[in-house]
């Protein structure tokens, strides 16, 4: 069977590395549907190559100049912008799987769409589950449809758990002895800097990851470990294991992915590169496997890999992200936007990265947490709580 894709944020740096395993494999893929927000370059030469039925962009101008250079090509692909197109695009492209990569609370809506309508739900958008982790399984099981997730280590755990375990707590969940997971994480590129080198810390120096190469956004959450602390969440949601079954451990090596850990003492493990794509292959193709054009991993050839626990001093981030999840109901949602704005700021606006955990705890202390039973609720709440931050920013 020929799978038809959509993707969602297909000129990031998930977006590219899906069309490269796609392009890899023309008998098992085609594209229906690209999106992308401002890079229509990237755009207009992925929908060349590609030819999908539709393509989004964010602004209007944009959707035009794209329309007149596929036109110039004989490229029939229909152009729409705005966020309702983005929904759309997983609606109305006759796709069957969603790789779900836009970065931030941008990609909620599209991905929940996709998540109603039944389709393969390939979740690399982190944010959208954290956001309404509820609602988002909910619509998952009310679509019928499946969610993998491309997450390199939610998608190491996929891999480590028995085919039939569920997330419900069930009897059966109980007999097939899952105790834990371990989310590895590689501690980002300032794991080691002196605590009083960390105020003059740079846009550029945060995002130079020691072993991934990633967007701007993550690469920053990764710094902060902002990142772990949103896939503690995330794999709250994923694998319905209560909060304190699932730790975090500092890897730096980023060679195993992460763990479960058995009843019987069993850990198992998934080890690779670390390469997006791996992940994305596994997605696409799942049960099957195929090639993702990912280098063998050689364990000879690795001096060691160590684990240690991460220090919470040096990564406030990670606290506060403990705490929302534990809160629970509005609390992740009013943690991640905050977080957005904070990072933004600092990658854009000279907001210093320590300001970046003050302004996030500012926020969470300010806004009332409620119940996260509705979509209008997220998105008021994610509206309140951006609004909230850009002041704590401006009165810095
Ligand atoms: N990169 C990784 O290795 C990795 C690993 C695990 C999970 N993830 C998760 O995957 C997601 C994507 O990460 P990334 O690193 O690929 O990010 P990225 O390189 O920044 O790409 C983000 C994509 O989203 C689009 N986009 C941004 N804002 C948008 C908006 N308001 N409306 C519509 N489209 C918008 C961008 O379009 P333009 O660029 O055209 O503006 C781009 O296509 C994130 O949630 C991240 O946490 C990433």
């Amino acid at each position: 069977m020929t799978r038809r894709v959509a993707i969602l944020g297909s000129t990031g740096s998930i977006g590219v590395n899906t069309l490269d395993v796609i392009r890899a494999h023309p008998d098992r893929f085609n594209v229906a549907a690209l999106t992308a927000g401002k890079q229509i370059d990237r755009l207009v030469e992925q929908c060349i190559e590609f030819q999908p039925a539709i393509a989004v962009v964010s602004e209007a101008d944009d959707a035009k100049r794209l329309e007149a250079l596929l036109r110039q090509k004989n490229i029939a692909t229909q152009v729409m912008h705005g966020p309702s197109s983005l929904v759309a695009a997983v609606t109305d492209s006759d796709c069957d799987t969603v790789m779900a990569a836009i970065v931030g609370a941008a990609g909620l809506v599209p991905a929940l769409a996709a998540a109603k309508a039944g389709k393969r739900v390939l979740l690399a958008n982190k944010e959208a589950l954290v956001m309404s982790g509820n609602l988002f399984m909910h619509a998952i099981s009310a679509g019928g449809g499946e969610l993998l997730p491309i997450d390199s280590e939610h998608n190491a755990i996929f891999q480590c758990l028995p085919n039939n375990f569920t997330k419900e707590s069930s009897p059966q969940n109980a007999y097939l002895g899952v105790e834990e997971l371990w989310l590895t994480a590689s501690g980002g590129p300032f794991r080691n800097t002196p605590l009083e080198q960390l105020s003059n810390i740079t846009p550029e120096q945060a995002c130079a990851h020691p072993n991934w190469v990633m967007g701007r956004k993550i690469s920053v959450d990764s710094a902060t470990m902002m990142n772990k602390g949103l896939e503690v969440i995330e794999a709250f949601w994923l694998f319905g294991l209560p909060l304190e079954k699932i730790k975090v451990l500092i890897h730096p090596q980023s060679v195993v992915h992460s763990m479960v850990r058995y009843r019987d003492g069993s850990v198992l493990a998934q080890m690779g590169q670390p390469d997006m794509r791996t992940p994305i292959a596994y997605g696409l193709a799942w049960p099957e496997r195929i090639a993702a054009g990912v280098p063998s991993l050689s364990l000879t050839q690795l001096a060691n890999l160590s684990f240690s626990e991460p220090d919470l001093s040096r990564f406030p981030c990670l606290s506060l992200a403990f705490a929302a999840a534990k809160t629970g109901g509005t609390a992740p949602t009013v943690l991640n936007a905050a977080n957005e704005i904070a990072v933004a700021a600092f990658l854009d606006e000279g907001l210093p990265y320590l300001q970046i955990p003050v302004v996030v705890e500012k926020t969470l202390n300010a806004i009332a947490i409620e119940g996260a039973d509705s979509l209008d609720t997220i998105l008021h709440v994610d509206a309140q709580a951006r609004k909230v931050t850009r002041e704590l920013i401006q009165a810095l």
